[in-house]
């Protein structure tokens, strides 16, 4: 079967409950990292990665994800006329191709693994990347062009690990490992959110994959796993007993859960930092911020 990986589902069919009341009118993956929409990070590094066909499973409210993607003609003459070209280019920067996105729709959330069964019949027999956009990665190679350098080397079934601290391994898929190859991993189990001090490793998978599409014949049974859910996780395992061609890979990067209060304010601050424009007078604050409640402590 071909390497390349030209095609990429993003679910964005969840509910966002921990971002209620926010996620009550707007989409999680539009709420911004200083300006920019969570979606478009996640644009960005499949771009970077070679992905020509953006595949999103959507759901009820998500009407301000497919409009973000339209061109906005009117907007773009505007600010040629006035001249302002620079913004100009980050407006068009955001254009994506006729064609190149599909939508469809998820009916209930049912798990993350249903979501990607949704997206199947989009994929037909080729191998093809799930980015999870609320986990942002901060990267000097963008996380998924890594991954599919790697994919090269090893095909099959690559999912992307970090390290994570012991007591915090239950919120995740966390891998067993057979072999430790240093930035790989090949993989002989994989436990979605095991129970405290019954995880294999500490290291649990984020939002990046790179699948064969044998994966979405394992989702077909839509067996529901941890939390009542269809679980990606399962039908990624389900590939170790039936080829045993599964890996972990460890990207060179920063993960963000944005999907939590506590990572998204995280990011805002790494994000903010990260722009020059930004950084001095940010950081100012943060500090006086920083003394300020150390002083009344
Ligand atoms: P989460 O576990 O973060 O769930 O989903 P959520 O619904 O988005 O958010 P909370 O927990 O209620 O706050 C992880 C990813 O899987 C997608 C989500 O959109 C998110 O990108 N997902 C999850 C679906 O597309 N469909 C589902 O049925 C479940």
């Amino acid at each position: 079967m071909t390497r390349k990986v030209t095609k990429a589902i993003f679910p964005v069919a969840g509910l966002g409950t921990r971002f209620l009341p926010a996620t009550k009118s707007i989409p999680k993956e539009i709420m911004t990292l200083v300006d920019r929409p969570l979606i478009q990070y996640a644009i960005d590094e499949a771009r970077a990665a070679g992905i020509e066909e953006f595949i999103f499973v959507t759901s009820r409210g998500k009407g301000a994800l497919e409009d973000y993607f339209d061109h906005a003609h009117e907007l773009e003459s505007n600010l040629r006329n006035a001249g302002k070209d620079e913004l100009l280019a980050v407006l068009q920067s955001t254009n994506m191709d006729s064609g190149a996105i599909a939508y469809i729709r998820q009916h209930k959330a049912l798990g993350l693994g249903h979501a990607v069964w949704c997206a199947g019949r989009l994929i037909g027999e080729e191998p093809f990347a799930v980015i999870l956009p609320d986990d942002v990665i901060a990267a000097e190679k963008p996380c998924l062009q890594q991954m599919v350098e790697a994919y090269q080397e090893t095909g099959g079934n690559m999912v992307a690990a970090m390290e994570v601290p012991a007591d915090k391994a239950s919120s995740y898929g966390v891998l067993d490992i057979r072999e430790d190859m240093g930035a790989l991993v090949s993989v002989k189990g994989m436990v979605e959110k095991p129970k405290a001090n019954e995880a294999p490793s500490n290291l649990a998978v984020i939002g990046r994959y790179i699948l064969s599409p044998n994966v979405l014949r394992n989702l077909d049974r839509k067996q529901t796993g941890a939390g009542g859910e269809i679980q990606l996780t399962d039908a990624i395992a389900q590939e170790i007993t039936n080829s045993n061609d599964v890996y972990g890979y460890r990207f060179r990067g920063q993960r963000f859960d944005c999907g939590s209060k506590a990572g998204f304010l995280q990011a805002t601050v790494a994000f903010g930092l990260a722009r020059p424009e930004l950084h001095d007078e940010f950081l100012q604050f943060l500090v006086e911020m920083t003394q300020v409640r150390k002083a009344a402590e």
